[in-house]
């Protein structure tokens, strides 16, 4: 088994993405544990999920830093104090800006409920029904200046239905980042993510099990 990695992980609501990295940590999933949670809400329910779990909180209040700089070194400055290896944007609701991203460069990464490129910002998913696209899912990038911008590590991919609601859609796809932010984690742990320019690729064996695999949506049943 590969040393275990510390994880940072950076919150502002509700943190079922945290807990899918909690539980995967737990169940030794991941060789990762979480060193640090921080959010920018002090009522983030993600706080109490971390507590419950004994693993150290801290609330920094946007409000203390002359701007988003000054905010994101802090938050450096504590990523450092607890040894963090890499970090996580789990429904964090601010842009990162360089004096965060270039000290954790190809360290941090962010989970999106969309295929980016597309969709990219607030509401994915409303903006997926509206746009009317067969297919969306869930993408976990490592973390570039620019909203949701950076090499893409993973996606799931979950159709649409005609029927789908704004709800129904978002609970399809967070069912799945559920399982593909621990993936990424773990890929990560073991050194098996190679960033080449836009491209990351994975190293070693059995990376990939789709084969040639397509999906259509929808589908002409005629029999
Ligand atoms: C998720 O949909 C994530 O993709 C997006 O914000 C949401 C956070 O949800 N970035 P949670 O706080 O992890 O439950």
């Amino acid at each position: 088994m590969s040393k275990k990695i510390r994880l940072g992980v950076l919150i502002s609501g509700r943190g079922s993405n945290l807990q899918s990295v909690i539980e995967a940590s737990k169940n030794g999933i991941i060789d990762a544990d979480i060193a640090i949670v921080i959010s920018d809400k002090k009522d983030a329910y993600g706080l109490v999920r971390a507590k419950e779990n004994d693993i150290p909180t801290l609330f920094l209040s946007p409000k203390d830093y002359k701007n988003r700089e000054d905010f994101d070194k802090k938050v450096v400055e504590e990523l450092n104090n607890y040894k963090v290896d890499l970090v996580l944007l789990a429904g964090f609701m601010r842009i990162v800006t360089s004096a965060l991203i270039e000290p954790f460069r190809n360290r941090i990464m962010n989970i999106h409920p969309a295929l980016l490129p597309s969709f990219p910002g607030l509401d994915a998913q409303k903006q997926a029904l509206e746009y009317g696209v067969k297919f969306s899912g869930c993408t976990v990038h490592f973390v570039e200046e620019g909203m949701d911008e950076g090499p893409i590590i993973i996606q799931a991919v979950v159709p649409v239905m005609d029927n789908d609601t704004v709800d129904s859609l978002s609970e399809r796809i967070l069912k799945y980042e559920h399982k593909i932010y621990p993936i990424a984690v773990q890929l990560f742990a073991e050194g098996r993510l190679k960033v080449e320019e836009r491209r990351v690729k994975v190293l070693g064996k059995a990376a990939h099990h789709l084969g040639e695999k397509v999906l259509i949506n929808p589908y002409l049943n005629r029999r």
